[in-house]
């Protein structure tokens, strides 16, 4: 399954109405996780959105801004598709998944796991030693197998790159995980540390996984062979196509459409209204050029509204006891995506100009 059924708006509320509120429905998750597991729900339900809501903030000036409707993760040929904004989808879903749990788990919420004792005691390096509590990750990550994998049902290689997304998204919060000491010794000589393992904060698994979508390579299989093929040969051929992949890096199959145009019969919404940055004191360079990726290089100019705000200033206290202030207005400008008056509308090979790489 792919991630449209991810976000599928089917709504099978298991334990509480609430959930059904949320357009990212994750109840699917919930669903297909085994019995057992009831116990993780909450978490895997938390977890999932926490991952939709990293994603909303590292495409936030982005031509694709992970929108929430599940078909905008469409493409023309069907409901199903594999592109780099997909891979992004499926990896930070399992990330936020296992973080969730794991952080569930150092804090005492399950009976049956707590932190990671494993290495305490053990040597680590000079003049430090295994001990406090390391996040227990390989619970987090054995849970969100359970729940996250379980969507993927088929044996194509669409069901292949996502399990391999979902692992590349898990494997990132190992990759990023941080060590922390604690001196011992005479009166702070820290002549001794024990030291644990951590998780970092998640804005930082979003980043990593963010440049990883940025360097995601299209996976290609040996098309001969699968032509020729039997199964067997097209298991092979995958096989050899994966062997060549690290486990760390997304993979896409699909290329992606350029986001500019809307069309929403295929889910797409376009970048005509988005808002985008043009000044302010300490935008990133990705900030500074958003209006220039997102509005003219989509063939959009750049509208300017302003909008008044009024709000309570110069506030003093006055003896006894009231507060009293003034009104001030303040203009706020904000830049958008506007269409253009229509004789001065480029040709549309310029506004179908590059994709989300150009800037
Ligand atoms: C795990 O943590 C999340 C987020 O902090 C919370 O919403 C959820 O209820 C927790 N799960 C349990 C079982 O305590
Ligand atoms: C939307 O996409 C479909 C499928 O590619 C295409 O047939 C249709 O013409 C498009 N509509 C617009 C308004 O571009
Ligand atoms: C995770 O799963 C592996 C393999 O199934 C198992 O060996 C390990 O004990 C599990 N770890 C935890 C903490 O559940
Ligand atoms: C400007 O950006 C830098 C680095 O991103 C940050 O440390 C600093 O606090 C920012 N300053 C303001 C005024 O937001």
């Amino acid at each position: 399954m792919g991630p449209c059924h991810l976000f599928a708006s089917v709504v099978i509320s298991m334990c509480c109405h609430v959930f059904s509120a949320t357009a990212w429905s994750v109840n699917n998750f919930l669903m297909t996780g085994p019995k057992a597991y009831l116990t993780y729900t909450s978490s895997v339900q938390a977890g999932a959105q926490g991952g939709i809501q990293e994603c909303k903030h590292q495409f936030e000036w982005d031509r694709w801004n992970c929108p929430e409707s599940p078909l905008q993760l469409s493409t023309h040929n069907g409901l199903r598709s594999a592109t780099r904004e997909t891979s992004f989808v499926h990896a930070i879903s399992a990330a936020g998944v296992m973080y969730t749990l794991t952080k569930n788990c150092s804090v005492g919420d399950f009976d049956n796991c707590g932190c990671d004792d494993s290495k305490i005691g053990k040597i680590g390096g000079r003049a430090w030693i295994w001990g406090g509590c390391s996040d227990n990750v390989d619970f987090g990550e054995n849970v969100s197998k359970e729940f996250v994998d379980a969507l993927e049902t088929g044996h194509d290689s669409r069901a292949a790159v996502n399990l391999h997304n979902n692992e590349a998204g898990r494997l990132a919060i190992k990759e990023t995980m941080k060590r922390s000491c604690k001196c011992h010794g005479v009166s702070g000589s820290c002549s001794i540390q024990t030291c644990w393992l951590q998780l970092s904060a998640f804005r930082d698994i979003g980043d990593y996984l963010k440049l990883k979508h940025d360097q995601a390579q299209k996976f290609e299989m040996d098309k001969r062979r699968m032509r020729a093929g039997n199964s067997a040969d097209n298991r092979g051929a995958m096989a050899d196509a994966f062997s060549t992949i690290a486990r760390t890096e997304l993979i896409y199959l699909e290329d992606s459409p350029d986001y500019c145009t809307r069309n929403v019969s295929v889910g797409l919404y376009g970048t005509e209204g988005r808002e985008c940055l043009q000044s302010g004191k300490n935008l990133s360079q990705w900030e500074r050029r958003s209006c220039r990726r997102l509005c003219h290089d989509c063939g959009w100019k750049v509208e300017e509204r302003r909008t008044e705000t009024v709000s309570s200033c110069n506030c003093k206290f006055h003896w006894c006891c009231t507060v009293k202030c003034d009104k001030c207005t303040q203009v706020v400008t904000k830049y958008f995506c506007a269409r253009r008056d229509r004789s001065r509308r480029p040709p549309s090979s310029m506004r179908r100009r590059n994709r989300v790489h150009d800037a």
